[in-house]
């Protein structure tokens, strides 16, 4: 009895402490802010804000609603702009900083907004199926603009200065016109700094601001092309795909990536199952790949 006293005087404190810390981690999520993909639009996410409400009660979410359905082919340095007038100011309203979850084509807008903003306060980053190395492939997306051998010719479109004028061919990464791409990629190779960007030292210290970032893909996604993209594996000239760790933007550390990777705080998840429009909605992969972090 006296002993049993004894334990619990001792053991009070450590209550109280877990009792404060519990109580400080369920009020203190971080604002999530969410940005959506090619064609699509704020109301296509109902089921993952649905998800955080029940596992994370009390996240401020914000699904920024801007460049939705056709909008979204404007082109992509337009589209950053637009999106960092509407997360400025939810960063500057979070003092333990904020999540980015961007879907798609969002993911490339994410991170050119970590690349070029010297003050943001991202925690995690999540690219959910982000064609981040770029895209080499039919996708039904596109099948009703270029009917017949689209892959193959798409660069003599995308690699001039109007072609940059739409979304897609600012990631459009063709393995056998490198030189175009390196000549008129004004989106993509610049933020890999693979064509001369005289930014790229400040660029790459501002991404590396983040605390982690969660690379989401799988192969039956059916539209990034090669999937691998998501994880930053990409095609060689052969079109065989490369993995993260041959790629020269990786080996050469151009934009942070290799830092990032040594530090441990790149998390990888291939998901299989999953089409490309279902990322959002599936529960699965909300469970094992994005609840954990939104902490
Ligand atoms: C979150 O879930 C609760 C309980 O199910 C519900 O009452 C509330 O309306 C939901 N909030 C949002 C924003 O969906
Ligand atoms: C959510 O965040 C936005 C942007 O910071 C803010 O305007 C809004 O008041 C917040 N909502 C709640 C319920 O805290
Ligand atoms: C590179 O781009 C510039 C400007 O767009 C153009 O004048 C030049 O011919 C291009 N060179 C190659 C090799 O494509
Ligand atoms: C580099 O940064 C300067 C100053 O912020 C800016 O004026 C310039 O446009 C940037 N260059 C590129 C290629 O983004
Ligand atoms: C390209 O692929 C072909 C056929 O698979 C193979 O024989 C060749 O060695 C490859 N070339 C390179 C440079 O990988
Ligand atoms: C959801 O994700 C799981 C795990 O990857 C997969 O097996 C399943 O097929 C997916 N379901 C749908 C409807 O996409």
């Amino acid at each position: 009895m006296r002993q049993r006293r004894g334990c619990i005087r001792v053991l009070a404190p450590f209550c109280v402490l877990v009792i404060f810390l519990l109580l400080t981690l369920t009020a203190s999520y971080k604002p999530v802010i969410v940005v959506h993909g090619l064609f699509d639009s704020p109301s296509d996410f109902g089921a993952l804000l649905e998800f955080i409400n029940e596992t994370h009660p009390g996240t401020n979410v914000t699904v920024v609603d801007l460049f939705d359905r056709t909008e979204s082919l404007k082109p992509l340095w337009m589209q950053v702009e637009g999106f960092r007038q509407v997360m400025y100011p939810i960063m500057q309203n979070a003092v333990d900083g904020v999540h980015l979850l961007c879907y798609s084509q969002g993911g490339l807008i994410c991170r050119a907004l970590l690349s070029t903003m010297p003050d943001h306060n991202v925690d995690t980053f999540i690219s959910l199926s982000s064609p981040q190395m770029g895209q080499y492939g039919d996708t039904k997306y596109l099948k009703w603009l270029f009917p017949e051998h689209m892959k193959s010719n798409l660069y003599r479109l995308c690699y001039t200065q109007l072609g940059q004028d739409f979304s897609i061919c600012n990631y459009w990464n063709d393995p056998h016109h490198r030189d175009l791409y390196l000549n008129n990629s004004n989106f993509l190779a610049l933020l890999n700094d693979e064509k001369v960007n005289p930014n790229a030292t400040a660029w790459k210290k501002n991404l590396l601001r983040i605390r982690k970032m969660i690379l989401i893909g799988g192969p039956d996604d059916g539209v990034i092309t090669p999937w691998q993209s998501s994880l930053f594996a990409f095609y060689d000239d052969n079109e065989t795909v490369r993995e993260m760790k041959s790629q020269s933007v990786y080996l050469q550390d151009t934009f942070g990536l290799k830092t990032l990777d040594a530090r441990g705080d790149i998390v990888f998840y291939t998901m299989p199952g999953v089409s490309h429009t279902l990322w959002h909605s599936n529960r699965t992969v909300y469970d094992r790949c994005i609840s954990p972090w939104l902490t």
